[in-house]
């Protein structure tokens, strides 16, 4: 496995600057040790103290973790707060006139929105959402563009103890369609269009058609906020525009007061099976996380420009635009557009404008940013940096050590930050003014965070041998369960070989080095990780077998340089081995067929074709071997168990 390999080699460590260390959160690795030794020694009070500390209660816990019906754990249970009333309302006495969000539009435009003035929007729209009689604990589903209104619809509906399922703008109208039935979502917040890199995408219309799909009942409401004015079909008993809901309508609302682990949000991310899975949150302990990890990773300060580049349709635009920096006071910058439109210099001009000092992105983001223009940073003014992040996926040491030199200028750590859609928060980074850094290493579990690294059957390996990522005790902002299929969640997280099914299984392979340094080396399951959004094989299998042409297929993934892996289907097709013409034909088809059955970001890279899969005796697709072909290299492994061998000849290459 060259990743590992050269990751392995890799000696540099940037301890971080006295100046940084000085006026950091956590200034010195002992005063990170303490954290972790004060976890170890008495976990409940840690977490507890915590929780008293960083939640507005509206009514006291407590119960710190209660345990009974593990691994359904429940955190600080009988409190009560709302998540909104700690994004907003709390800030309202010591800072109503602070900005809270900086938007930046695709074409450029820029509006500023103050603490005041997102409390206001949010209860209105809560109280709009009240008068269409939407309750405590309905679905809501947000289908929206990065924008203000993005973050008002999720907190308008934390205000009201609805639950939000945001589905990512680039989904098509069937996984909108499956995410909606499957909530059995009661509403729909969109838009008219989406506005990207200059392009539209009709979100309305994408609504519609999923609306008009097969058991989409339950949806009785949809508001439609106003982005570009274009025309759109109106369906009045269902439709409503959201300025007109929203017009006088009073700017007051009492939050609803919801149970410490009342959901907060569901958010569909893909498993090993065809049918995502509905991770769902819980609010206290989901909202602690948040908070905790914005003042240990990114060191946060009430004078900090913050820009998280995710969109809210990921768990990171959860975390990390929608809830954390709005629980902290913070001042961010939310940006509507593409990294490389008008072009690739966007992103350094949004920090030079807006004098971002804290920067957050994904390494794919990064590596198509130097491809496109490694130079560029340099033309722009980017001394307000002070800190920057990277998540998603492995970063590789080229890509940070061009981040750190050229967008940093040397003077910025970079908080390499490993989690999940189900980890709610930072698991596994580095405190950027206690830790030194390794590139391409993740460094050390957050204080209270007992993450650790388990053979097959869930003892610790020595460090410097892989193994699987597990996190050995409960923490509050992990998921709570899998929306309406307990089992499931059960299965995939807490499987009995691992500590007996207490650990909490990630999913990923990692390793220690001799310096107890983590380094995640990729997923064990049969997720792909591409441009740093999550992919099942199986769903992209199960789109492709639905299309008539589609006997069989098997998805694996490829390194890519800039996506991190890229999707390569194998197919069997129904009628005869395409030839000629036929073979780009079909692949187009198919690749579309793709785009328009989960979203473009699905789209196989490559179509191979074949008479046959390689397969077992019994009939089990070997995938190890595909994805040996699919990268190009020759087989080395054992192939005595394959049925039929002659069929890795004609997979060897893309058809021709
Ligand atoms: C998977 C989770 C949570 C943020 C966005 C992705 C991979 C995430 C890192 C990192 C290496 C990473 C893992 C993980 N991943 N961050 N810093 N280093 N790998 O959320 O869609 O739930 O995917 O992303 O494989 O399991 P997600």
């Amino acid at each position: 496995m060259p990743t590992i390999e050269s990751i392995l080699n890799e000696t540099r460590v940037f301890p971080p600057s006295k100046e940084f260390a000085s006026k950091a959160n956590l200034p010195s690795f002992h005063a990170y040790q303490t954290l972790c030794a004060e976890a170890e020694q008495n976990y409940l009070n840690f977490w507890a103290k915590r929780a008293q500390e960083q939640i507005v209660w509206h009514k006291p816990f407590t119960q710190v973790l209660n345990d009974q019906e593990a691994p359904f754990f429940q955190w600080f249970s009988d409190g009560v707060l709302n998540v909104s009333y700690n994004c907003l309302d709390r800030h309202l006495e010591t800072q109503a006139d602070k900005v809270a969000i900086i938007f930046e539009s695709d074409e450029g435009e820029v509006i500023r929105s103050t603490y005041h003035d997102l409390h206001q929007r949010v209860c209105k729209l809560a109280n709009a959402l009240k008068s269409q009689n939407i309750k405590k604990g309905d679905r809501v589903v947000i289908y929206m563009p990065m924008r203000i209104e993005a973050v008002v619809a999720m907190q308008a509906c934390a205000r009201i103890g609805a639950i939000h399922s945001v589905v990512f703008g680039g989904f098509s109208a069937k996984s909108l369609h499956e995410r909606i039935h499957d909530a059995d979502a009661v509403a729909v917040i969109t838009a008219d269009e989406q506005v990207r890199g200059g392009k539209r995408n009709p979100l309305k219309s994408i609504v519609d058609e999923a609306l008009s799909m097969a058991d989409a009942i339950s949806v009785r409401l949809v508001v439609v906020y106003q982005r570009t004015g274009t025309d759109i079909r109106f369906n009045p008993v269902r439709d409503v525009w959201w300025h007109e809901l929203t017009e006088n309508i009073s700017s007051q609302c009492e939050p609803e007061w919801v149970d410490a682990e009342h959901p907060l949000f569901t958010l569909y991310t893909s498993g090993s099976t065809g049918k995502p899975k509905g991770v769902q949150h819980s609010s206290a302990g989901y909202l602690l996380g948040t908070k905790e990890s914005m003042q240990w990773i990114f060191d946060y300060k009430p004078t900090d420009v913050f820009w998280c580049t995710a969109d809210v349709g990921w768990i990171t635009g959860h975390s990390y635009v929608a809830y954390g920096p709005l629980a902290m006071g913070a001042t961010q910058v939310i940006f509507e557009g593409i990294p490389t439109y008008p072009n690739a210099g966007r992103f350094w001009e949004i920090i030079q404008k807006h004098k971002v000092t804290t920067f957050y992105t994904a390494p794919t983001a990064i590596r198509s940013l130097i491809k496109l223009g490694a130079d560029l940073p340099q033309q722009y003014e980017l001394s307000s940096l002070r800190l920057l992040g990277s998540v998603g996926e492995p970063i590789n040491p080229e890509a940070w050590m061009w981040f750190y030199e050229k967008v940093g200028q040397s003077r910025c750590p970079i908080v390499d930050t490993w989690w999940q859609t189900e980890t709610g928060s930072h698991m596994i980074a580095p405190a950027p003014g206690a830790v030194a850094l390794k590139p391409g290493s993740c460094a050390f579990p957050l204080p209270g965070i007992f993450a650790a690294i388990v053979d097959e059957t869930g003892h610790d390996v020595e460090n410097g041998k892989g193994g699987f990522l597990v996190i050995k005790k409960p923490f509050p902002s992990q998921v709570r369960t899998l929306w309406r299929d307990p089992e499931r969640f059960k299965k995939t997280y807490f499987p009995e070989n691992m500590g007996h099914g207490k650990y909490y299984l990630a999913g990923d392979s990692a390793y220690r080095d001799a310096d107890g340094y983590f380094w995640i080396m990729g997923r064990t399951d049969d997720v792909l990780n591409v441009s740093g959004h999550r992919l099942g094989t199986m769903e992209i299998e199960s789109a492709l077998v639905a299309h008539p042409l589609v006997a069989e297929a098997a998805v694996v993934g490829k390194p890519h340089e800039i996506k991190g892996e890229s999707v390569i289907a194998f197919v069997v097709l129904k009628g005869q081995y395409p030839q000629g013409e036929e073979i780009a034909q079909i692949t187009d088809t198919l690749r579309e067929w793709v785009a328009k059955e989960i979203g473009p970001i699905a789209k196989p890279e490559e179509v191979r074709f074949g008479e046959n899969l390689p397969k077992t005796r019994s009939g089990k697709i070997m995938r190890r071997l595909l994805r040996t072909l699919a990268k190009g290299e020759e087989i080395t492994q054992d192939i005595s168990t394959l049925e039929n061998p002659a069929i890795l000849e004609q997979l060897k290459y893309p058809s021709k």
